[in-house]
Formats: structure tokens, C-alpha cells, sequence
């Protein structure tokens, strides 16, 4: 029996996190230096229906059976079986892996159910297709973190850069002129979904200013838009430092976050930001390649635990 198997990268949001939730454009870009991969083997000889799932990366063997409908791993696997009119699921050992980190803004729990779902459909011989496989990402989704805009399970299915609005169709981002992002993870675990809810309340105490700082969010991101699409890579960088100090008064940062945005900016990166929900994750930082070496040693002297050099290539 062959094994059916499938990876989905991880991503970065370079403007417009939060914002994004609250119908503003954001965009994201994958990135392929991390990903989730999951291999599905067909049990034929196995109890029919026992559907066996191994990550060793949290620790767990269980099965399907045994998880709750609404355990992330479950329901994705009940989402496409539903999606593909499978009255039961055939015997299956699926095992995933990923080397995304958790929690850290870049996309895990999306890319898990995108390779997820790749596999496991293609294994039944009823590939999905791409539109299914967001849609059906972005429902669990749901369940990590409530009012997820999208995004993640967009950039991440497609692997392409998007400009992405919520409820509006998907946008690829042309790219004229490559660049070069330098990521560094503070090694601090932030859910999501805590950090979504706590911006969430301060929008309701302060519904006026929230809507200005997502406004002026908004505007950066489409001025980024047209730096990226006619290779004005030098004028992204201020425009990073800028969604920075909008994320900063969302409260959105951390004293770590803003360290690397400060040793990053001090050892010549060109801009600098936090990525994703914020309070832990991950920092980005726009570098030329010939000072990418100093600013990786100005990261990890500032605590980094990682750090990731991606180009965006010009498409
Ligand atoms: C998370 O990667 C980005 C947020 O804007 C949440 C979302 O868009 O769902 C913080």
C-alpha cells in the first residue's frame, strides 16, 4: 500500500496583522524553510474505521476514536470526510510532523490541517482542491482561535505572497523586486486566539481609536502594496516601523518583541516588526543580504532562539 504524503509551509504576516480581522488588507508571505508534513498509510489489514494519529511532536498517539469531535486533529479529519460524502473513515495511520514553531505566529496549526487535508484526500483518491482545502483549514481555524480573519489558512494553502482582505476574493501579490527577511522567534508560546480576544476588548472600550490605529494600519499596508508590486523595497522598511509602533499601541508587543525590533534596526536592518498575534512569536526584520550576518548576531545577542533568512523572490 503506498503512503500519501503531504507539506504545507509556514508563514509570515509582513503588514496588516489584527487590522486584518476588522476588514483591513493585510499581507503574508510563506515561508518554506519551516513546514508540517503529514503521511498517511492505508491500514487495509487494520479493525475497519481505526484511524490511528501520531505527532510526535506534542507528545500524542491516540486515536480518532479517542479525541474529541473538536480536538483540531478530529475535526479536521471529520471536515473532510464530510466534505467528500465518506459515510466512515477507512483504517489509516496518519503522522504528522512540523518543525513550524506552535504558537509562534507562524501558522502551525494551519499548515497541520493543510497538509492534513492534502494527504488524507489524495490518499482516498478524491483529491481536494485548493478552495476546499482553505475553506475546511479555516473552519478549524475557528476552533484554535474563534474569529481567525483567514489569512493564515489562505497564504498557507496557496504558498504564495497574498494581499488578503476577509470575505473578499483572494489576491496574489505580484513581487517586482526580490527581498530579503530576517526572522527571529523570541521562543515566547502567544495563542493566538488570547491575543485576538484581549485587542478585541480594547476595541470595545475604545472603539474610536482602535478603528484609527486599524485605519492607519490599512493605509500602510496598501502603500506596501505598491512598493512590493513595483520593487520599492527600500520604502518597506520605514513602512515596517511604522505598523510596529501601530502594533505597539494595540499592546500587541512585549519587552522581547521590541528588543529584536531594536537590535535588529541597530545592527542595519532596514525595518522591523513583529509578525502574527504578537506578545511572543515571532520578529521580522527587512535586511540587505550582505548585512543579514550582523543582524542574525545582533538577534541571537538579544536572546533569539531562532532565527530564519527567506528571500521573497520577485515573481
Ligand atoms: C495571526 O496570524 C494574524 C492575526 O491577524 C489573526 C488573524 O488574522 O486571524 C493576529
Amino acid at each position: 500500500m503506498p503512503a500519501y504524503s503531504a507539506s504545507a509551509p509556514g508563514k509570515i504576516i509582513l503588514f496588516g496583522e489584527h487590522a486584518v480581522v476588522y476588514g483591513r488588507p493585510a499581507i503574508a508571505v510563506p515561508v518554506y524553510q519551516v513546514r508540517a508534513k503529514a503521511i498517511v498509510n492505508a491500514d487495509p489489514r487494520s479493525v475497519p474505521g481505526m484511524v490511528k494519529l501520531q505527532a510526535p511532536d506534542i507528545g500524542l498517539e491516540t486515536t480518532l476514536a479517542e479525541l474529541p469531535e473538536n480536538h483540531p486533529l478530529a475535526a479536521v479529519l471529520w471536515k473532510a470526510a464530510s466534505a467528500m460524502n465518506l459515510s466512515h473513515i477507512p483504517a489509516c495511520t496518519i503522522r504528522i510532523t512540523s518543525n513550524i514553531p506552535i504558537a509562534g505566529g507562524m501558522g502551525s496549526s494551519a499548515a497541520v490541517s493543510v497538509a492534513i487535508l492534502r494527504a488524507f484526500s489524495s490518499s482516498l483518491g478524491h483529491p481536494l482542491s485548493d478552495e476546499q482545502i482553505s475553506r475546511l483549514a479555516y473552519e478549524v481555524e475557528e476552533i484554535h482561535h474563534g474569529t481567525p480573519s483567514g489569512i493564515d489558512n489562505t497564504v498557507i494553502t496557496y504558498g504564495r505572497p497574498v494581499y488578503f482582505i476577509k470575505e473578499v476574493k483572494i489576491e496574489t501579490l505580484q513581487v517586482k523586486q526580490s527581498f530579503t527577511l530576517l526572522i527571529g522567534d523570541t521562543g515566547v508560546q502567544s495563542p493566538t486566539a488570547s491575543v485576538v480576544s484581549e485587542v478585541h476588548q480594547g476595541w470595545e472600550r475604545e472603539r474610536e481609536q482602535y478603528e484609527e490605529l486599524f485605519n492607519a494600519v490599512g493605509a500602510i499596508t496598501g502603500s506596501a502594496r505598491l512598493a512590493i508590486e513595483n520593487g520599492y523595497i527600500d520604502s518597506l522598511g520605514p513602512l515596517m516601523d511604522e505598523n510596529h509602533a501601530l502594533l505597539r499601541k494595540m499592546g500587541v508587543s512585549s519587552p522581547e518583541l521590541d528588543g529584536f525590533v531594536e537590535a535588529a534596526r541597530s545592527a542595519g536592518a532596514l525595518g522591523a516588526k513583529l509578525s502574527g498575534a504578537g506578545r511572543g512569536g515571532n520578529m521580522i526584520a527587512l535586511v540587505m543580504p550582505s548585512a543579514s550576518d550582523r543582524v542574525v548576531r545582533a538577534l541571537e545577542a538579544a536572546g533569539a532562539r531562532h532565527t530564519i533568512l527567506t528571500e521573497i523572490r520577485g515573481t
